[in-house]
């Protein structure tokens, strides 16, 4: 090449919930059983789609319509349907106008960061969902600006050192939310999110809550939607259906844009997002139809619970088993499919090891730790899957200095999960110990 034609920013981060994958293909050829608790997709971990689902979407696909472009926006019945249900949550009101679909909510992440000035920040929760803190890091040609979530509060974050910061940065210009979170599993609590409204009104910001897991809420919580307590701060919801139908080869989500006629600059970012959607034509048309037929089926909300109730199981069995072992800190999680479990400070070192029987799985494994900056949690991650089969995401890939593994409650089969915790919590106290 005449040019070196790479991009690669300094702040480039590896996708390590992916990184790991690789490992585990070649350990499974090595003939290990493996348990991939890394990746948040519910059908890879083997959720079955109901019948009364899968006709709807095999009535579409027998209809043509299904075949062509949507308009830039999406499908204005399905537009029609969604900016219903959000005015019929009471709070802040929309038109289908309001609505932008994309193909999934991965795509409208590299636009809503892409189109902001260099200049201006987000600032994202950390532990951070990583194509959020990546996408906004390399929008601004930055590290990710991060508020802490506080694993000694349940994940949540101190409000008053956000506000500091947002007074302290004036490139600050939103703020983004993630409720239910990935990858804490932790639920906003209506207070605080009310507090995050008011100090992007007090400082003129823009809110984003990416609310992919909305309905994904347990052990007696509610969430909060975004819809219901923003009031006339200008904010963008973020939702779609990879999550709750959950159907994620969709790639289809959309944004709810909020009071965009409170603000010039918000409205031009607003239009400015349509026309970047524009460029593309449109996003994927016979998902988007699916959408009002799904939601309004008299069995999706019992669908919907069962499921619920599954991560509230597991979610529960974790944190019991996962609470007892010594060095870790743990989170009861409450929303989304994930947990993020914290090692002690001070309790991983760099000669911690797990016994691995076969050689040639100990020889992957260190060889792919042997690099320089290797961090004490992925040690941890990379021994626990050569020992195991057992596949987590070190926490500190998700722009955090705590370490810690962030694992999944999809497996589907109880003695599964059950196993797989305990081979967790003894691979823990085995590595804390040697
Ligand atoms: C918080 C959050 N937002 C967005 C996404 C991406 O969703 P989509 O499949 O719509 O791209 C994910 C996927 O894991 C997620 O966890």
């Amino acid at each position: 090449m005449r040019n070196d034609i790479l991009y690669t920013p300094a702040h480039m981060i590896t996708y390590e919930i992916r990184a790991i994958v690789e490992i585990a293909d070649k350990l499974r050829k090595l003939g290990i059983t493996t348990h991939m608790e890394n990746i948040g997709d519910p059908i890879a971990r083997g959720e079955r789609l109901p019948v009364w689902l899968k006709s709807i979407v095999a009535d579409l696909a027998q209809d043509d319509k299904s075949y062509g472009y949507s308009p830039t926006r999406g499908m204005l019945e399905t537009r029609e349907f969604l900016a219903r249900l959000t005015n019929e949550k009471g709070g802040v009101q929309i038109s289908p106008d309001d609505i932008l679909f994309f193909n999934g909510l991965g795509d409208a992440i590299q636009k809503i960061y892409g189109l902001l000035r260099p200049k201006v920040r987000v600032i994202i929760s950390s532990p951070a969902y990583t194509t959020h803190s990546a996408a906004e890091s390399s929008h601004a040609e930055q590290p990710p600006l991060t508020y802490a979530l506080d694993p000694s509060y349940g994940w949540l974050p101190d409000m008053d050192r956000v506000r500091a910061m947002v007074e302290n940065d004036s490139r600050i210009s939103g703020l983004l939310v993630i409720n239910p979170d990935n990858p804490t599993g932790m639920v906003w609590p209506e207070a605080l999110l009310r507090e995050a409204v008011e100090i992007a009104r007090e400082h003129d910001l823009f809110l984003i809550a990416d609310e992919v897991y909305q309905s994904i809420v347990y052990n007696g919580m509610e969430t909060q939607p975004l819809c219901r307590v923003i009031g006339d701060v200008p904010g963008i919801s973020m939702r779609g259906i990879s999550k709750e139908v959950p159907w994620p080869g969709s790639r289809c989500g959309w944004l709810e844009i909020y009071n965009a006629d409170k603000d010039p600059a918000f409205a031009r970012y607003a239009h400015g997002l349509l026309q970047a959607k524009m460029q593309e034509v449109c996003s994927t048309t016979l998902p988007q139809l699916s959408i009002p037929r799904i939601l309004s089926h008299p069995e999706y909300e019992a669908w919907l619970q069962e499921r619920n109730a599954r991560y509230e199981k597991r979610a529960n069995v974790a944190y019991e088993r996962l609470e007892e072992v010594r060095g870790l800190r743990v989170v009861r999680t409450n929303g989304a499919f994930y947990m993020s479990v914290v090692f002690e400070e001070g309790a991983l070192n760099e000669s911690q090891k797990l016994h691995v029987d076969s050689p040639e799985a100990r020889r992957l494994v260190e060889s792919a730790l042997d690099q320089p900056n290797v961090s004490l949690d992925k040690r941890f991650v990379y021994y626990l899957l050569a020992a195991t089969g057992v596949c987590l995401v070190p926490l500190s890939s998700f722009s955090t200095p705590h370490q810690g593994f962030r694992m999944t409650l999809l497996q589907q089969d109880d003695d599964v999960f059950e196993q797989t915790i305990e081979s967790i919590a003894k691979a823990t106290t085995e590595f804390l110990s040697s």
